[in-house]
């Protein structure tokens, strides 16, 4: 059984997604503990599955590495073999990265490597191109650059505005989460071999 610990910045409705698979007795993956950078509203989906939540904000540390030793230390206590990225809005420091890598994946509103960084469906809509999509990855220490585990093509419609297309965008998401922690458990996905490849 695969111990996640997921992390979050929003609504977390893909962290919501892996609850409901891991719900599941089949499902080869638990959620242990639920962390975010601020006091998230998707903590209350982690509540609703009696799963514990932790919550290190930024703001009060002097520093991006003080903040990213904090976070390691809170995410270490629960022993995960894999710490999922589920619409963290902070770029992890760099020794955070290496402690957990390649067990330390991210969910990503685009087609990577187009359109990475904070707003991938707003930069999709700006640059008027007529499918975008989503993608799972192995975090490395650029942004949005580490090695694609699953990926899928979106198309924006006519009328699309960030908010729609991103509730499309969500919904592919989930699935592709949910399949590759699926994946990573049963040894379908490998991510040592992933990251060296
Ligand atoms: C998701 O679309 C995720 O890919 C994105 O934030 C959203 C979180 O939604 N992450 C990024 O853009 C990271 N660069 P959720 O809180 O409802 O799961």
């Amino acid at each position: 059984m695969l111990k996640l610990v997921v992390l979050i910045s929003g609504g977390g409705s893909n962290l919501r997604a892996l609850l409901e698979a891991a719900h599941d007795a089949e499902y080869p993956a638990r959620v242990v503990a639920v962390g975010a950078d601020r006091d998230a509203d998707g903590f209350q989906h982690a509540e609703h599955f009696g799963v514990p939540t932790f919550s290190v904000p930024f703001s009060s540390f002097a520093d991006r590495g003080a903040w990213g030793d904090e976070l390691l230390a809170q995410v270490r206590q629960w022993e995960p073999d894999l710490v999922v990225l589920s619409g963290f809005m902070r770029l992890v420091p760099p020794r955070v990265v290496e402690a957990l890598a390649p067990q330390l994946i991210n969910t990503h509103p685009a087609y990577l490597p187009e359109f990475p960084g904070a707003h991938g469906v707003r930069d999709a809509i700006a640059a008027g191109v007529e499918q975008t999509g989503a993608s799972v990855i192995v975090v490395d220490n650029g942004v949005d650059s580490g090695p694609i585990l699953a990926q899928r093509r979106i198309p924006v419609l006519p009328g699309d505005d960030e908010s729609s297309l991103h509730d499309r965008i969500k919904l592919v998401e989930r699935e592709l989460l949910v399949q590759t922690v699926l994946d990573i458990a049963n040894g379908t996905i490998d991510l040592e071999q992933e990251s060296t490849a």
